[in-house]
């Protein structure tokens, strides 16, 4: 499954980047869900994850290389061999580990509700009637499917905010630090957060079910960044700024 990149090719001083010898790990991700991965002004990948990606293939000696998809398409690309491996705030479900082998759960999050300030929606009970936006294939679509409701669905979970942002619709149901970052960055257009009684959701690092291989040491390697203090300084950096 792991590829390996220039092995044996000649080196000559203008040889591109990748022919270095380094094992390659490619990692899909829907890079549109900042702060946990996003395309910065130079339209390099940044964010939580990648982050905490690269420094797992660092400690496993690979060179991670991110490919990004739309969310619902991730888990089909990695079965069909398009991926080694999905890390993209995937929430370990039942349902998804039922075609994914999912690491030990790196991160804790809920759904949050976002709406416009002012907004007669105070809490998920007045969701009810209203419209509502998700991300497609996500747990929010879920979660609002679950209340009876028929959300709007979107490509990207930017897509939602900006119907909202726009009038689109009344509110959207994302993951609680994209909300969190979101408002940070942009207090200009006025969105405020509604915690809501959601569960608690926790991110998992996706591989194919039979790369028993590659998901062991995945979370040794995890284990590590969280004992030595690497994982701390991630979460410092990215949430407690
Ligand atoms: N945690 C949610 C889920 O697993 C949303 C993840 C969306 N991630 C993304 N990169 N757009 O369904």
């Amino acid at each position: 499954l792991l590829g390996l990149s220039g092995c044996g090719a000649a080196q000559t001083p203008n040889a591109p980047a990748q022919n270095t010898g380094a094992k390659v790990l490619k990692v899909g991700s829907d890079i549109a869900y900042a702060p946990m991965e996003y395309m910065n002004a130079q339209q390099q990948p940044e964010g939580f994850d990648i982050d905490l990606m690269n420094a797992v293939g660092k400690d496993l000696g690979y060179e991670v290389k991110f490919e990004t998809g739309t969310f619902d398409g991730l888990i089909p690309a990695l079965n069909s061999g398009k991926y080694d491996a999905v890390i993209s705030a995937m929430t370990i479900t039942e349902e998804r580990a039922k075609t994914v082998r999912f690491s030990d759960k790196y991160f804790q999050a809920t759904q949050n509700i976002a709406v416009k300030q002012g907004s007669t929606i105070k809490s998920e009970a007045d969701l009810k009637g209203k419209r509502v936006g998700v991300q497609m294939g996500t747990t929010g679509q879920e979660v609002v499917e679950k209340m009876g409701m028929t959300p709007k669905k979107y490509d990207t979970a930017p897509d939602a905010l900006n119907d909202l942002i726009n009038g689109g619709i009344d509110a959207a149901v994302i993951d609680s630090p994209v909300v969190a970052y979101f408002i940070k960055q942009n207090p200009d257009k006025k969105i405020i957060t509604i915690q809501g009684n959601f569960a608690k959701e926790y991110y998992g690092i996706a591989v194919k079910l039979d790369n028993k291989d590659l998901g062991d040491k995945i979370n040794a390697s995890l284990k590590k960044l969280m004992d030595n203090g690497d994982y701390n300084k991630l979460y410092q950096k990215w949430f407690n700024m």
